[in-house]
């Protein structure tokens, strides 16, 4: 697989979630060549069995290393920790960047040494992040409290953000956590950054005065940039705004919910 430097890099969720990450990615690499894919029609990938996720995401990058990528950006927690091995030992030669709930940064957050990581149900039971929490909960002497968030990402997909169901989700949610102690909150999955701000609220609401919320989005830009670095793959070219967005579902809620949450247009196309 010849790599170029003018490739583009791809970027992919189980839905729109992956626009947390992706905004970083702009900022970082503004003259990177993006191709960004939502597999909408399948979410959430959370709920299903870890042989669904792993197919989807072999699906998925399948198409995007197709359409000629350099570099694979798996902004999805779930799809990480279901698939990233297989999607590696598929693609051996290709930069794969997976992403994971932040518990080491947490950790070195946390005054009360409990943080509550917000996830999907998959994510929580995948044997990778087991071993992430007993590895740092054994060297940092944190208590880890999880939380599977059942319905969040189905609202995140519908753009209800604020709505009054939302805000009750994500505050049945958050309540017990700070009720247990907790002071700093993970979101160990890539949709909840865009609510972000009701969970900061239902923290305080909850009584935390200043709730440390953790995201993982800019590391994980930090790292595709590390790696483009050392294969000298970084583009120096292209001009900015070269984006083009895949969907799995409807071409005109993408492009909704790209105006609204990065004030972008970009090409969409519908994949059936
Ligand atoms: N954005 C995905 C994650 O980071 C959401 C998973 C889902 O579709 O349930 O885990």
């Amino acid at each position: 697989m010849p790599m170029a430097a003018d490739a583009p890099i791809g970027i992919f969720d189980s839905g729109i979630g992956g626009l947390s990450v992706l905004r970083h990615v702009r900022v970082a690499l503004p003259r990177e060549k993006l191709l960004y894919f939502a597999d909408s029609g399948y979410a959430p990938y959370g709920d299903k069995e870890e042989q669904q996720i792993v197919e989807r995401s072999l699906a998925v990058a399948g198409f995007l290393v197709e359409a000629g990528i350099k570099a694979l950006v798996v902004a999805c927690n779930t799809a990480t920790a279901a698939a990233i091995q297989a999607i590696r030992r598929r693609w051996p030669q290709l930069i794969v960047v997976g992403i994971e709930p932040g518990l080491k940064p947490a950790a070195a957050q946390s005054k009360s040494r409990i943080v509550g990581v917000l996830a999907t149900r998959s994510t929580l039971a995948s044997k990778r992040f087991i071993q992430l929490r007993e590895q740092i909960a054994a060297t940092s002497e944190v208590r880890f409290l999880s939380q599977a968030c059942v319905g969040l990402v189905d609202q995140i997909e519908k753009g209800e953000l604020s709505s009054a169901v939302t805000a009750r989700l994500v505050d049945q949610y958050v309540a017990p956590l700070i009720a247990q102690g907790a002071d700093t909150l993970v979101l160990g999955c890539t949709h909840y950054p865009f609510v972000g701000a009701l969970i900061e609220s239902a923290a305080r609401h909850a009584g935390l005065a200043s709730p440390v919320i953790i995201d993982t989005g800019e590391a994980v830009t930090r790292q595709l940039q590390r790696l483009l670095e050392e294969r000298a793959l970084c583009n120096n070219n292209t001009p900015p705004e070269a984006l083009r967005a895949y969907t799995t579902a409807s071409a005109s809620t993408l492009e909704t919910i790209f105006a609204s949450l990065l004030k972008i247009r970009p090409d969409i196309v519908q994949i059936t």
